[in-house]
């Protein structure tokens, strides 16, 4: 498998999405919603409609997970592709520029190419499994720092939050007290690349979608990173709990996260 084509084909379908989405901005005509704080508008569906058309196009044998439209069969799962079309819509219908394109591709269920693209900063993050992570074609590395009392971590809030409101809201304080400072920007994708690239000393959160981690999971541990659950035990794209950090304060943060 070329995963280099794979990759371009990754980058072209995440460009002309991030057109797409710009051009949106600001000028939505309909917000739905799927739950009661989670939305979906007219650029996600569209972003989607595009990356998997260029797909289709090119591999047409792959199989497709994707945010809005799910699981496309195609009768061989050896080649998958997982994609969310827009992580960060909450932010992107609010006009606030913390939004991306998200593009997985795996191979025998193993990550193999992760793109994240943000279409506002265009700051394109890459990483080839045993290549490396890249940001605008630069390698990047996660964060150096050793202690928690001086990292900065971001986190997100699922969209059961309010089910669970407790558990999240205590872990939220520990970490609270335990670092320098918290951030919750509001794209998953983001978060991830942003503790591969050094930004942030960690990032944990529950109950994401294969879709919203897929690539910058990849990122992350490209860059250094090291990603499990709350327990240290290895993320899968299945697992409720991600907790991906610098290596360095793993086993703080995993203390810290107790409850
Ligand atoms: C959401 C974002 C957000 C996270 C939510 C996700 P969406 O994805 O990644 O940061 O807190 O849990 O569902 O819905 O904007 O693609
Ligand atoms: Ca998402
Ligand atoms: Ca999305």
């Amino acid at each position: 498998m070329d995963f280099e084509q794979i990759k371009n084909t990754g980058i072209g379908a995440a460009y002309k999405s991030a057109v797409i989405i710009n051009n949106y901005l600001g000028n939505l005509t309909s917000v739905k919603k799927k739950g009661p704080i989670d939305l979906v508008t007219e650029a996600d569906i569209a972003s989607e409609k595009n990356i998997i058309d260029t797909i289709r196009s090119r591999f047409p044998d792959h199989e497709v997970l994707a945010e809005e439209s799910g699981l496309n069969r195609t009768g061989d799962s050896t080649c998958q592709w997982i994609i969310d079309p827009l992580d960060g819509t909450t932010n992107f219908a609010h006009q606030i520029s913390v939004f991306a394109v998200s593009i997985a591709f795996a191979m025998n269920n193993e990550i193999k190419v992760g793109i994240v693209l943000n279409p506002i900063t265009g700051e394109l993050f890459t990483a080839v499994r045993g290549q490396g992570s890249t940001l605008n074609g630069k390698a990047i590395k996660v964060s150096e720092e050793k202690n928690i009392s001086d990292s900065l971590l971001v986190t997100g809030f699922p969209y059961d939050v309010k089910q669970m409101l407790d558990p999240v809201m205590l872990r939220f304080k520990q970490c609270v007290a335990a670092s320098l400072g918290i951030r919750r920007l509001g794209s998953a994708a983001l978060d991830l690349c942003f503790v591969a690239c050094g930004r942030f000393e960690s990032f944990w959160e529950e109950n994401l979608k294969p879709w919203d981690t897929a690539a910058g999971w990849l990122i992350a541990e490209e860059a250094g990173a090291l990603v499990t659950d709350f327990s240290g035990a290895p993320y899968t794209l299945d697992k409720k709990e991600i907790l991906a950090t610098n290596c360095h304060i793993h086993n703080e943060m995993k203390s810290t996260l107790e409850i």
